[in-house]
């Protein structure tokens, strides 16, 4: 194999939902990234078609990666290791990712790694903070999950799961919550657009999974949803305008102040000092501001990486990658297949035994 006992260059590709995307990283450093969206043609079904996906991730593959090795400065024979997102996510987009990483990994003949897609997230925030910490809380918040989860070392150490959503991610909440206001998809950035003229205490929406008795460390979104939509209903069949932008700051609030709450709570019974906030939803300012006041007051340490490397995009992919190359770890076989249901346990999947 080539190229494997040298410094580790590695792309990172990922196409687990609607970004295309690719970026090389060294040493815990961003060299470059491309990325391209299908988000646009989903925007008249309300949320991501799979098939339309796949075509484009096949579509706009190489001219993505093209574009990130220009950014980067690097040609593609510098490439030392390919990591690809292979779970979870759609199948089809999986496929096309990890279809295009095998093709890589084998015309270069170098080490390819199957990522799991979520502790990409996570590991975005070392391209920007450095190394994390001995043990932190990690919030992840995507369209798709919504987890805290007690991490260590992202690739030496197993990842503890605290607790996740019951029912919709807050990422889903938004998009949902969006549809129903006619803001369009993806949600996160319509409502948030809409939220800054509004008045966050104009409406007082649920707050679930807040009780004494209820588990600390999971969530409930769907009742939420199912206020907003309730609340439109009723000024519609009233005949009264709907106040769009103090539904969406209302809603927006409701969703901070219990991902907030809840992750505070997870580093504080863990005697922990640092809170990671990773995920699309991560991007969102309302809950940067939120949780960038509430660390300062008790002195813990926050980390966000910016709202680039909060959605998908494939610098995250080759952050592990960096990660994994650097510590050594075994690489896949090209026969590894996507896992669209991926469970987190580690930042690699599973090797075959
Ligand atoms: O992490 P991500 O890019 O993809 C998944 O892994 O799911 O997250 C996408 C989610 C979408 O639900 C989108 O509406 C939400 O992140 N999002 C936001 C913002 N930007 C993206 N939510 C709230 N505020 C934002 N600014
Ligand atoms: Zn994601």
């Amino acid at each position: 194999m080539n190229n494997a006992a040298r410094t580790p260059v590695v792309l990172g590709v990922e196409s687990s939902c609607d970004e295309t995307g690719f970026g090389i990283v060294t040493e815990g450093r961003l060299l470059g990234q491309g990325l391209a969206s299908s988000a646009m043609e989903h925007a008249d079904f309300g949320g991501v078609v799979p098939e339309i996906a796949a075509r484009a991730h096949l579509e706009a593959a190489v001219p993505t990666l093209q574009i990130a090795l220009d950014d980067a400065g690097v040609d593609l024979q510098d490439i030392t290791h390919v990591a690809a997102t292979s779970g979870p996510g759609l199948a089809t987009a999986v496929h096309v990712g990890l279809a295009s990483a095998k093709a890589i990994a084998w015309s270069l003949d170098v080490p390819l790694y199957g990522v799991h897609h979520l502790a990409g997230h996570a590991a975005a925030d070392v391209l920007e903070h450095g190394p994390l910490p001995e043990r932190s809380i990690v919030l992840i918040v995507s369209g798709g999950h919504t987890s805290i989860l007690a991490v260590g070392d992202l690739v030496r150490d197993p990842i503890e799961h605290l607790g996740d959503t019951l029912d919709d991610a807050a990422g889903e909440a938004f998009d949902k919550v969006s549809r129903l206001l006619g803001l369009g998809y993806p949600g996160g950035p319509a409502i948030s657009r809409a939220a800054v003229d509004g008045d966050p205490s104009a409406f007082s929406f649920p707050r679930a999974m807040m009780r004494p008795g209820d588990a600390p460390y999971t969530f409930s979104f769907s009742g939420l949803k199912t206020a907003v939509a309730r609340t439109v209903e009723t000024l519609e069949r009233r005949g009264e305008p709907v106040p769009v932008a103090d539904i969406a700051a209302s809603f927006e609030q409701a969703v901070v102040d219990v991902l907030v709450a809840k992750a505070l709570r997870a580093v504080a019974e863990r005697g922990l000092d640092t809170l990671v906030i990773v995920g699309g939803v991560a991007a969102n300012a309302r809950l940067r501001a939120v949780a960038d006041r509430a660390c300062a007051e008790r002195g813990i340490d926050l980390r966000i990486p910016p709202p680039r490397l909060c959605t998908d995009n494939g610098a995250m992919i080759a952050a592990v990658g960096d990660l994994l190359a650097r510590a050594g770890a075994p690489a896949h076989t090209l026969a590894i297949g996507a896992d669209p249901s991926a469970v987190l346990h580690g930042a690699q999947l599973p090797l075959p035994r």
